[in-house]
């Protein structure tokens, strides 16, 4: 029990769930609330050298839950080892109508179809450009998510990821390219061995012709077929990628689950989450990473996602139900 699962989150649920986390990150924004809200706690500390990027803690913040780089500073304040920004697509756009986020307290879960809204890769560039003139953030890496503008045909898509890496390169210190999400239709078919190809080509080409390599993860999806996981490493490792996130929401459905369209995150997902988890391992190269994220709910869940074989850990969902302690409860230091 803590005073936000008491007195705060009760408030918050009254609330529709979009409105509830827009008010919590235009609050978080605030530099001082979220060293109020911790009590300026140190944080959990359990320093990792991955990607030649040094981390305090191997737990982030995971995409979705900062799209457009309102608060960074806030999930350092908040404990966190590392936060994923975005997804940010090269257009701006303004997602799917709502309502688009649904929470299910008894199953510990969310869904939503929020369809990337987001201010576009030039709003979210400088933004980012005056926080890092502002801040050095060494020891808090920053990785921005990349997806697919929904107008941007599927047989362009290389070129639409493309233009945001470029604005965005200097900006981040990894990038997670988003093939997984469910709620932009077709992007998960960028999976299929030609056209990951051509995707993940385009972008390290650029990237290689950059003065500063950049470490590039691919996010998966947990609704893969188990079969097709080879595949999907081996084109990441011809290519170079430096690892692997697993995984993105799901649109599998146990009888019990949520019924609202869209992908499924929290409890519902820790099982599934962790068996892809637990079967990429092995097919990973040496020196490419594991990101587990999917239900990791309490510090048993990620204790049981690093055994799995994760180097890193993101949380989402578990942040609404836990809190500003999240990172403390999820690290065990609680
Ligand atoms: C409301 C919401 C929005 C999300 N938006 C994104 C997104 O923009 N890009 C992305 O890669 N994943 C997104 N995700 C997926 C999360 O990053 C994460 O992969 C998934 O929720 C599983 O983790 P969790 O069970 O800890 O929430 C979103 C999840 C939620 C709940």
């Amino acid at each position: 029990m803590s005073l936000y699962t008491t007195l705060a989150r009760p408030l918050l649920f009254q609330l529709d769930p979009e409105v509830a986390h827009h008010l919590t990150l235009a609050s978080l924004r605030l530099p001082l609330l979220s060293k109020l809200l911790t009590l300026g706690r140190e944080a959990p500390r359990d320093p990792a050298r991955l990607l030649h990027l040094s981390f305090r803690n191997r737990l982030g913040i995971a995409a979705g839950l900062d799209k457009n780089a309102e608060a960074t500073l806030a999930w350092r304040n908040l404990g966190f080892g590392f936060a994923e920004l975005g997804t940010v697509t090269l257009h701006p756009q303004p997602g799917n109508p709502k309502p688009r986020v649904y929470r299910y307290p008894s199953q510990q879960a969310l869904v939503n179809r929020l369809g990337f809204p987001n201010p576009g890769a030039e709003g979210i560039a400088s933004r980012l450009r005056s926080l890092r003139e502002k801040h050095r953030l060494d020891d808090f890496p920053i990785g921005i998510n990349l997806g697919k503008s929904k107008v941007t045909p599927l047989d362009q898509a290389a070129h639409d990821y493309l233009g945001s890496l470029k604005l965005l390169h200097p900006l981040g210190d990894y990038f997670a390219i988003n093939i997984s999400s469910p709620n932009t239709p077709g992007l998960r078919d960028l999976a299929k061995p030609d056209d990951l190809r051509r995707l993940l080509s385009t972008l390290q080409d650029f990237n290689r012709s950059c003065s500063t390599t950049k470490p590039m993860l691919l996010k998966v999806s947990p609704d893969m077929e188990p079969s097709t996981l080879g595949e999907i490493v081996s084109i990441t490792r011809e290519f170079q990628l430096a690892g692997i996130i697993a995984t993105n929401t799901t649109l599998h459905r146990e009888p019990n689950d949520p019924f609202e369209a869209g992908g499924v995150s929290g409890q519902p997902l820790t099982g599934r989450a962790t068996a892809i988890t637990r079967s990429l391992r092995p097919l990973l190269g040496s020196d490419q990473i594991l990101v587990g994220v999917g239900g990791i709910m309490s510090a048993a869940d990620y204790q049981a996602r690093r055994s799995a074989g994760a180097d890193l850990v993101q949380i989402y969902t578990s942040m609404v139900y836990l809190g500003p302690h999240a990172a403390w409860e999820i690290l065990g230091r609680s």
